[in-house]
């Protein structure tokens, strides 16, 4: 496709931009998985028995797959953004797909500190887990290669931002902490968590504000929206279901009093929370008349934060 015109040449970048503001953001908060150290960890995870070690590679397991699908799957949404003449909206990508290549490196370097660089973890991804990242994201994300459609930006920014970012790696990060900040255990993937969550909150806002502006004044697209988040809901709840119930297994059969702790309840509890909060910030765009006005309410709130 040849170039018709350059914004920054006939004008500039739209400093305004809610994209612009979390480009910004992302400048400012940059930091280097290489800086963490995971000594502590690495005697921490010696000092385990078996059954706790078992118990904490599950959770790991599904961070390392998720942090390189979503390293490796983002391109096509950078590309769509791009081909849509989104300056703004590309630029704040370039950042996403650096942050979740130092994710994917965090996880790698806490395996391999710890040593379990070398270990198949691929047991412990469920059928929900496979639904999601092995299938769901991957489609949805390649489709944007052949397809610019509103219905499929927001689809893949459900899966992708919605479910995967926003539900999944959200209640990802609690059940690290509810699980090792609480027996103080691994500072330093604990670390890691603090900067990927951070991170994180721009991604959601990206994946919020995309939906939001093809829904506004859409009842068509904003059911789009509603319906595959209700459709991947099941496979999200069988995720946090399988990872629990693995988690329950181990305490019945384990002869010793752990000091790693997780309620299961409390878990699917926080995961439907986690989703309901991302719908009812997308049906938030119902009440704009129009992207302009949307545009307007997004930039003000990126300047409170
Ligand atoms: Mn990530
Ligand atoms: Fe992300």
């Amino acid at each position: 496709m040849p170039h018709e015109t350059f914004q920054t040449v006939t004008g500039q970048i739209n400093w305004n931009a809610p994209m612009y503001r979390l480009y910004e953001k992302a400048k400012k908060n940059s930091w280097n998985p290489a800086n963490i150290d995971f000594t502590q960890d690495k005697e921490d995870f010696q000092n385990l028995r078996d059954e706790e070690r078992i118990a904490a590679l599950p959770l790991v397991s599904s961070f390392s797959a998720g942090e390189e699908a979503v390293t490796v799957d983002i391109l096509p949404m950078v590309q769509v953004m791009a081909r849509q003449g989104r300056l703004e909206d590309t630029m704040f990508l370039t950042t996403f797909m650096h942050d979740e290549a130092k994710h994917t490196e965090m996880f790698s370097r806490w395996q391999h500190a710890v040593g379990v660089g070398d270990m198949d973890l691929s047991v412990f991804h469920g059928d929900s887990y496979k639904r999601i990242f092995y299938e769901a994201l991957p489609e949805s994300m390649e489709r944007l290669n052949t397809d610019d459609s509103p219905e499929a930006i927001i689809r893949a920014a459900t899966v992708y931002n919605m479910i995967v970012e926003g539900t999944l790696a959200e209640s990802g990060y609690y059940s690290f902490r509810q699980i090792f900040k609480k027996a103080d255990l691994l500072p330093g993937i604990l670390e890691g968590i603090d900067y990927l969550n951070k991170d994180e909150g721009r991604h959601l806002q990206f994946g919020i504000y995309t939906i939001q502006r093809l829904v506004v004044g859409n009842d068509a697209y904003f059911k789009v929206f509603n319906d595959y988040m209700d459709e991947l809901w099941e496979h999200a709840y069988g995720v946090v279901d399988y990872l629990t119930s693995l988690a329950d297994e181990q305490r019945q059969t384990a002869n010793f009093e752990s000091s790693l702790e997780i309620d299961s309840d409390m878990m699917k509890d926080y995961a439907l929370k986690q989703f309901n909060i991302r719908k009812s910030k997308v049906e938030r765009a119902r009440k704009y008349q129009n992207v302009e006005e949307l545009e307007t309410e997004a930039t003000k709130e990126l300047q409170q934060q």
